[in-house]
């Protein structure tokens, strides 16, 4: 392989930095192939294609990057013709006409999705992180609970547990202190606790600040206390908000890290700033948490007026595997996709396991392509062969469910969980 220029390799820098950028990565792309490096060339290519399927220049440099005969480029205005007879060229770029681009690539891009009109897409849940606080806190307003698709038992009881109580404040002096408390999320990974998280702040209109436990102890050995008071600070400056403690399970006394000094204190630290929520000294602070493991959460913060209830996420059901393979094909190339149908063939896996899915099929078309020296768009059967390929990931993750659900549901905490097992006969 040969070594890249210091141009390149600052490219480079400047690529994995904003992956999304496309003039950017194709400006790369470019360079690469004037110094001879087709091959790499062609990979970036391919990935500014999925970012934005159909560019024209993309596509162009694809096509030479690949060692095909130059086609008359179909956008690039021949010298020949007269400027007059030329759509108005767009200022962005000289020499380059992204008006006629369009119309012509207009034409040539295949119906992405098989569907009725009007099907409503999902919002992206990306978002700014909040500036000047030593922690990221988010404004996730745009993303709301109708972008988690499917999931209507969990919606439902979000909104009689958490979200109805909290818009409707006649309804928060009639129960009082019943509402106290946060709520626990739990099930397999990747599933969609963090995403829901969000969503919730959504809804209330709320900052989101996520922390990971984990994090929180391994960065600070020694100070986690602090951190964890800091983190409610934070959020009390920042209200309404909602803490989101991510991998509670890491300060479970059930784990090895028990030997770990400050590990007592920083459950204690937060059970106090849990406590305190109830005291009204923290107005507008929501706690939610979330684990893979809740047989490893620490028995003291799951007490009345705590972490106190409980709401089981499991793999995603058929609405919410469409909302989520159409997020994760988005910005890809692809053609006469039938959501449902596909939907339908990943039953049992997780939200990151359909990214996989998607991801693979990309690698696929993508393999193709280079072969036959011919773009091709992902198509359906690049994703289901690929769905076919991937195995649920959270398959482990019920193995011990199951016996925790069959030998330890104490006080009925995992009877939610019992009944999706012996539905999916899992028990
Ligand atoms: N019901 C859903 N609707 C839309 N997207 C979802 C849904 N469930 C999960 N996802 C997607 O799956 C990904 C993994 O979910 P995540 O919240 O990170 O899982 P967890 O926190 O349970 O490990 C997220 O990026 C999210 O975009
Ligand atoms: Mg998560």
């Amino acid at each position: 392989m040969p070594e890249d220029s210091p141009l390149i390799q600052s490219l480079r820098t400047a690529v994995a930095a904003a992956p999304a950028d496309v003039p950017l990565r194709l400006h790369l792309a470019e360079l690469l192939l004037t110094e001879g490096q087709a091959e790499a060339a062609v990979t970036e290519a391919a990935v500014a294609l999925q970012h934005a399927p159909g560019d024209a220049q993309a596509r162009q440099l694809m096509a030479r990057a690949m060692g095909m005969p130059q086609q008359p480029s179909p956008v690039a205005p021949s010298p020949e013709i007269p400027a007059a007879s030329q759509p108005a060229p767009a200022a962005q770029r000289p020499g380059f006409d992204w008006q006629a681009a369009e119309e012509q690539v207009g034409d040539v891009v295949p119906p992405r999705f098989v569907e009725e009109p009007g099907t409503p897409t999902r919002a992206d849940g990306q978002d700014d992180p909040g500036d000047a606080e030593a922690w990221d806190v988010e404004r996730p307003e745009a993303l709301r609970l109708a972008d988690v698709g499917g999931m209507q038992e969990v919606k439902d009881r979000l909104e009689a547990a958490f979200l109805a109580p909290l818009r409707n404040p006649e309804l928060q002096r009639l129960y009082g202190k019943s509402l106290r408390g946060g709520l626990l999320l739990y099930g397999p990974p990747g599933c969609g606790k963090t995403f829901i998280a969000r969503a919730v702040a959504g809804e209330l209109g709320a900052s989101f600040l996520s922390v990971s436990v984990s994090d929180v102890l391994d960065m600070w050995t020694g100070n986690s206390e602090r951190n964890m008071h800091e983190i409610f600070q934070t959020a009390r400056r920042q209200a309404p908000c909602v803490v989101f403690l991510d991998e509670l399970d890491a300060l479970g006394a059930k784990r090895s890290r028990t030997l770990h000094g400050g590990l007592r204190n920083t459950v204690n630290q937060l059970l106090t700033e849990l406590d305190g929520i109830d005291s009204g000294a923290n107005d507008g602070v929501f706690v939610l948490a979330a684990t893979n493991v809740p047989w490893d959460v620490d028995n003291a913060l799951r007490r009345p007026g705590r972490l106190d209830r409980t709401l089981l996420v499991l793999p995603p059901d058929a609405p919410a595997r469409e909302a989520i393979l159409r997020y994760h094909l988005r910005d890809r190339p692809i053609e006469s996709i039938d959501l449902g149908k596909l939907a339908k063939a990943t039953d049992g896996l997780s939200g990151a396991d359909l990214a996989h899915v998607c991801e693979a099929a990309a690698e696929r078309a993508l393999l193709d392509s280079a072969r036959t020296g011919t773009v091709r768009m992902i198509g359906m059967k690049d994703l289901l062969a690929a769905a076919k390929e991937v195995l649920p990931s959270s398959e482990p993750w019920f193995a011990s469910a199951r016996n925790v659900a069959m030998f330890a549901n104490e006080g009925g905490m995992y009877d939610d969980l019992i009944a999706y097992l012996k539905k999916r006969r899992k028990l």
